[in-house]
């Protein structure tokens, strides 16, 4: 199914998860941030607490946990939501342990309810397919925006062949879907993508930038730590409980017309060259040296 937002596509995966299951509960990671829907926003500001009632939370990455939150909704499981990597700002981003991916996978398939992969910021980067493929464990739905149209107003919901009669049976829809031009980007995009083996370049693009900051880092005297996979890096600073170090760095770079963001995962991009890189680095150089 397609639809215009990452929100709508997680949303499309619930209701396709309760349709199918006619079960009510769905697992969501604590922090996990899965758009700004009421299910899914977890400010208290114009959100009631009962918009939550069906959506138990769990630890990302801890296997006992979403064993016991599982156990605890026994017979109304609809379905367990998981983020591709722990991506919740302003936390250290955390990579899936495969053994937590596979545990999901196994309660899914115990309890009969659709392992629901939110693939909105990580697909297409981490990988060309779904982004826990690359240690076989396959969502049953997924969502999709972001990159899928490079930046056209587009998102999808992928699912398995079992959850076909119930996307159709439910109502979801709005009034800019069908606009051609996000569908022809679309195509164009995924062909590209595809052809350049973009995760592949991305990785080795955030690589590059990666080291190079922990070396100017080492170098400058500031101890550094550079969480999630290269293509998607965040940046925090040892002893930094304010963020005040890594603010100030990110206000240099940027008059040194470096633009990075001081608590939020960023982008690397196949737009992105290698002289791209090395032009950062000259301004992130400058950006630690001017540091008081
Ligand atoms: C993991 C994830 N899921 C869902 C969303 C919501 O997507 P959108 O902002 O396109 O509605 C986002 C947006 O940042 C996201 O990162």
């Amino acid at each position: 199914m397609f639809a215009k937002n990452g929100n709508d596509a997680t949303t499309i995966c619930n209701m396709i998860a309760r349709a199918h299951t006619q079960k009510r509960k769905i697992l969501v990671g604590e922090t996990a941030y899965h758009g700004s829907q009421p299910w899914a926003n977890r400010r208290a500001k114009g959100t009631p607490k009962e918009e939550h009632v069906h959506y138990p939370t769990y630890r990302f990455n801890d296997v006992e946990d979403v064993r016991r939150v599982a156990k605890d909704v026994q017979g109304d499981l609809a379905g367990i939501v998981v983020s591709a990597y722990k991506h919740d700002v302003p936390n250290t981003q955390e990579l899936v342990d495969p053994v937590f991916a596979r545990e999901v996978r196994r309660i899914c398939n115990a309890e009969s309810a659709p392992l629901i992969l939110d693939d909105v910021r990580g697909g297409l980067r981490l990988s060309l397919d779904a982004s826990w493929s690359e240690f076989s464990v396959q969502p049953d739905l997924s969502a999709w925006g972001k990159a899928i149209a490079n930046g056209e107003p587009l998102a999808a919901v992928l699912g398995s062949e079992a959850y076909r009669d119930a996307a159709a049976s439910i109502f979801y829809t709005g009034s800019f879907w069908y606009q051609g031009a996000p569908f022809a980007a679309a195509i164009e995009t995924l062909n590209l993508l595809n052809e350049v083996d973009a995760p592949t370049r991305m990785e080795q693009l955030g690589l590059q930038f990666r080291d190079g900051l922990y070396e100017q880092a080492q170098r400058h005297g500031f101890g550094i730590h550079q969480s999630g996979p290269p293509q998607m890096p965040m940046i925090e600073f040892e002893d930094d409980p304010k963020k005040t170090k890594v603010t100030t760095f990110c206000a240099n770079a940027l008059r040194h017309g470096v633009y990075l963001h001081p608590w939020h995962n960023m982008f690397l991009s196949v737009a992105h060259t290698e002289k791209d890189i090395e032009q950062a680095l000259e301004g992130t150089d400058k950006a630690f040296k001017e540091i008081p």
